[in-house]
């Protein structure tokens, strides 16, 4: 009978099963936490894209499905440049931050521009950040069933985005609307100003109204070189407002910098000496809620202790927005832009043709390592909030990568 043999037999391998079943599964985890740690590190290094593709065969084949669904929607390449590697080394040299989904995931934000919806897109829009360019391609660069009207009346970009039949504007930037809650308004002005009902102003109307905030950051000590440029060449802000708590703040809250209308011909050691500059940590203050530090009273917000209170508060407003962008990752930021709003850009938002911005991170660069290390100084909080964004750009692009490849109907030829 068959069975008799085969049964001692079938026990032998019962045994040698069990006996290297713990091997099996040393190896089994072993094989799983290497995974782990490398998709771990492959996050933090892989925004370039060579070094996407020296990674693990599964990764080689997710960048191959992706670069095709991206050729599909006429969008944007990984973009491999030598600017990225800059980056990469920043975001190793970083605290490594925690964040939790809800955080990371902002992918599909519902969004809709009909006649009856309440979705409002604001555009806080900081001074040197690249936020012109990226507003100009808002209003004039997104493929839309009713696209904005641009019209160029006075010299000056206007372009009212509107629902349909023109009655709800659903964006809120200087270009669809003007500076209506003030000049480069900040979070706290805009969240007040909102609040306090100037789009059922503008718009005639009472309605309920979702608002999604979105804004550009830059690295902050090329920023403040060329906010620096931009005030010695005569340009300056004047007009911009401040509001806080209901209020402009007074000439002894907010004492100028300069005398006279401007500050043209300042040498970077003036500008970067005036303690109530508010070149210094721009992103920072302009990104936190300013009346958890009693707005500009009692030279707060040059107080060293309340640092990491605007600093903190700037960290929840970032989480809280479903985008932002890194000005130098263009492609990057375009890709997660339309992943997180369903909109599409009818063409790649090309890098910035101006002059001006590459010349001061020249200018960085050439500085004495004395000065770059002052700006640094004077620029600590926003040094910390990049490094922070930079990671959470970082975490929200992987995660959108990571969604286009499991939703692509691409299949590679050979599998
Ligand atoms: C960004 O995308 C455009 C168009 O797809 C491409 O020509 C350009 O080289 C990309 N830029 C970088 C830095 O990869
Ligand atoms: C700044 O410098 C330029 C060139 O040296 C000069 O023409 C201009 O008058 C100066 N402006 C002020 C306000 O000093
Ligand atoms: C800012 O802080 C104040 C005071 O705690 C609070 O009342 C207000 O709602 C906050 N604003 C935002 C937009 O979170």
């Amino acid at each position: 009978m068959p069975s008799l043999r085969i049964l001692p037999c079938r026990s032998l391998i019962v045994k040698l099963v069990m006996l290297l079943m713990p091997s099996f599964l040393v190896l089994f985890y072993l094989q799983i936490s290497d995974k782990r740690s490398s998709q771990a590190s492959q996050e933090l290094i892989s925004l370039g894209h060579s070094t996407y593709l020296s990674h693990s065969k599964s990764v080689s084949h997710s960048r191959r499905s992706l670069s095709h669904s991206v050729k599909v929607s006429q969008s944007v390449k990984v973009s491999d440049s030598s600017k990225v590697s800059d980056f990469v080394s920043q975001i190793h040299s970083a605290t490594v931050y925690r964040f939790t989904e809800d955080d990371i995931n902002k992918l599909h934000t519902p969004f809709s521009m009909g006649n009856d919806e309440s979705d409002v897109m604001v555009f806080l829009h900081m001074q040197k950040t690249g936020g012109t360019f990226f507003g100009k391609n808002l209003v004039r660069n997104l493929q839309l069933s009713t696209p904005c009207r641009c019209d160029k009346g006075r010299g000056m970009l206007k372009c009212p985005c509107t629902s349909p039949n023109g009655k709800r504007y659903w964006l809120f930037s200087r270009y669809s609307v003007g500076w209506k809650c003030g000049l480069h308004a900040d979070y706290t002005e805009l969240t007040e100003c909102l609040l306090s009902g100037k789009l059922d102003e503008l718009e005639q109307q009472m309605r309920q109204r979702r608002y999604h905030y979105v804004t550009v950051l830059r690295d902050p000590m090329s920023r403040f070189v060329s906010e620096w440029q931009h005030v010695s060449r005569g340009a300056s802000w004047i007009d911009s407002t401040h509001r806080c708590k209901g209020r402009s703040p007074t000439k002894q809250e907010l004492p100028p910098c300069y005398e006279g209308v401007s500050w043209s011909n300042v040498t970077l050691e003036e500008f970067m000496a005036c303690p109530h500059n508010l070149a210094r940590n721009r992103q920072t203050r302009m990104m936190a809620n300013l009346s958890l530090i009693g707005c500009y009273a009692d030279d707060m917000l040059y107080n060293p202790s309340k640092g990491q209170i605007l600093l903190e508060s700037a960290k929840q407003t970032l989480r809280s927005f479903p985008y932002f962008s890194i000005q130098s990752l263009l492609n990057e930021s375009q890709l997660l832009f339309e992943q997180t709003f369903d909109l599409k850009f009818q063409t790649p938002m090309f890098e910035q043709k101006n002059r001006h911005n590459r010349h001061s991170a020249d200018i960085l660069h050439s500085l004495p390592e004395s000065l770059q290390k002052q700006i640094l100084e004077v620029n600590s909080l926003d040094v910390q909030l990049y490094d922070y964004a930079t990671q959470l750009f970082n975490k929200r692009y992987q995660y959108a990568l990571r969604h286009l490849v499991q939703h692509s109907s691409y299949r590679e030829p050979y599998s």
